[in-house]
């Protein structure tokens, strides 16, 4: 099964299989504007999103991520660190810090 992970502000579809990580949009989207990650470990903070559509639809938000979310000003549930989420559903994303 796959579902649609939108990545906003263009509008950016990706298909991705039930359960994948969300690090594989790197691979999906290679020379596209994606989400920048660095440690894939939850630690650097660089890979901080927030979720427009589909909060439930990307795994367990464990206390460590909201935390480190706390601290990176990112406190709220609609926030996550992308290499921490899985996809189980359709979402609607966008890269925390983006400005136009
Ligand atoms: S890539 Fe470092 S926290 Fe997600």
């Amino acid at each position: 099964m796959l579902f649609k992970v939108t990545l906003m502000p263009h509008k950016t579809e990706v298909w991705l299989p039930a359960n994948a990580p969300l690090t594989d949009l790197e691979y999906e989207l290679i020379g596209k504007l994606s989400i920048p990650f660095g440690c894939r470990a939850g630690a650097c903070g660089v890979c901080a999103i927030e979720v427009i559509e589909g909060i439930n639809d990307l795994g367990e938000k464990e206390a460590n991520e909201a935390s480190f979310l706390e601290e990176l000003g990112y406190a709220g549930d609609r926030y996550r660190l992308a290499c921490q989420c899985r996809v189980l559903g359709e979402t609607t994303i966008r890269v925390a810090d983006y400005t136009e």
